[in-house]
């Protein structure tokens, strides 16, 4: 049995391989099945040659897609994909021409976002550092900002547009920052909230504010799972892998993962 499982945020809960055994009631998955899964976000369990997924959060892989691919999908992707909806992003054709900012679009999230963003006929201004400027312009970005640059740091479009959402995928820019950068309406999405940012964002719930601060927390789902493989099934959307470890070199991959310089995913290959 192959299993790869990526390095995300809590623990590892993204996983792919071949399912060995299913439990009563399951219908649809049988043993042999190439698949990708999210584990449970409390115990993850993705770091072992077996794990327990739930029928639910598993989908099956079609062969043009390998493990490592689909397996930087669960987490990240989904998080990209739930922000884009939050700020208007239509995924059949019909989304309004919005303008969108991604912070940290080097990185697992961001680098979806920015694909899926381009899915959607948004215009995409990206922010990442000056080593994955041409690869985020490559994926779609229309306009990249090195974030160590003043230009990059001022969040401002090179374009003058405003920003009808932002997906916020880093820390240490405040609400005072994004505002005067937002349109009428605009909305940042802010996928690591810390205390404060939580406050304003129900400060902003309360008063009806226009411009408003949205705390996001992925909520994980099949549909959403299956909409992101047959992506990559397509073409349309690829995962860029950082980097693969092997299981016994777990803990390195690990660290890489939170040091936060990573350009896409941090995949662990399990071979058996
Ligand atoms: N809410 C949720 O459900 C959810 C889901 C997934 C992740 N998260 C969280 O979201 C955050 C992002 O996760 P991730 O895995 O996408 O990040 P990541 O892969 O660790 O991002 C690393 C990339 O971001 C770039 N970067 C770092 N600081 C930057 C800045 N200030 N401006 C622009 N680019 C910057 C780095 O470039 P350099 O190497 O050039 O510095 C690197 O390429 C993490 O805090 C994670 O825990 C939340
Ligand atoms: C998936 O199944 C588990 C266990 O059967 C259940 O607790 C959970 O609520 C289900 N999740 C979804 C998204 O349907
Ligand atoms: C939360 O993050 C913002 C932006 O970096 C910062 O201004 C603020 O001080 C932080 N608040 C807390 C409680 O850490």
């Amino acid at each position: 049995m192959h299993l790869f499982s990526t390095a995300p945020f809590l623990a590892v809960t993204d996983v792919a391989g071949v399912v060995v055994d299913v439990g009563p009631g399951v219908k649809g998955l049988t043993a042999g099945d190439q698949v990708v899964a999210m584990l449970n976000s409390f115990n993850g369990g993705g770091l072992a040659e077996y794990a327990v997924a739930s029928a639910n959060l598993t989908v099956k892989r079609p062969a043009e897609v390998s493990a490592a691919e689909g397996a930087g999908l669960p987490i990240a992707a989904g998080t990209a994909l739930q922000a884009l909806r939050s700020i208007g992003a239509k995924f059949d054709g019909t989304s309004k021409p919005l303008n969108v900012l991604v912070t940290a679009a080097s990185g697992g999230v961001g680098l979806y976002a920015v694909q899926l963003a381009k899915l959607a006929n948004l215009h995409v201004t990206a922010t990442c550092g000056a080593r994955n400027m041409d690869l985020v312009k490559s994926l779609g970005a229309d306009e990249v900002m090195d974030y160590r640059t003043p230009e990059g740091a001022s969040l401002q479009s090179p374009s003058g547009r405003k920003y009808d959402g932002v997906v916020h995928c880093t820390i240490g820019v405040s609400w005072s920052s994004f505002q005067p950068l937002l349109s009428d309406a605009g909305r940042v999405i802010d996928i690591t909230p810390n205390f404060s940012a939580i406050l304003t964002s129900a400060l902003h719930r309360v008063t009806f504010s226009k411009k408003r601060l949205v705390p996001l927390l992925l909520s994980p789902n099949k549909a959403d799972l299956e909409f992101l493989v047959g992506l990559l099934k397509e073409g349309k959307l690829k995962t860029v892998i950082d980097s693969k470890f092997p299981l016994s070199d777990a803990g390195k991959a690990w660290q890489s993962s939170i040091d936060g310089h990573a350009t896409g995913k941090i995949a662990v290959e399990i071979e058996s």
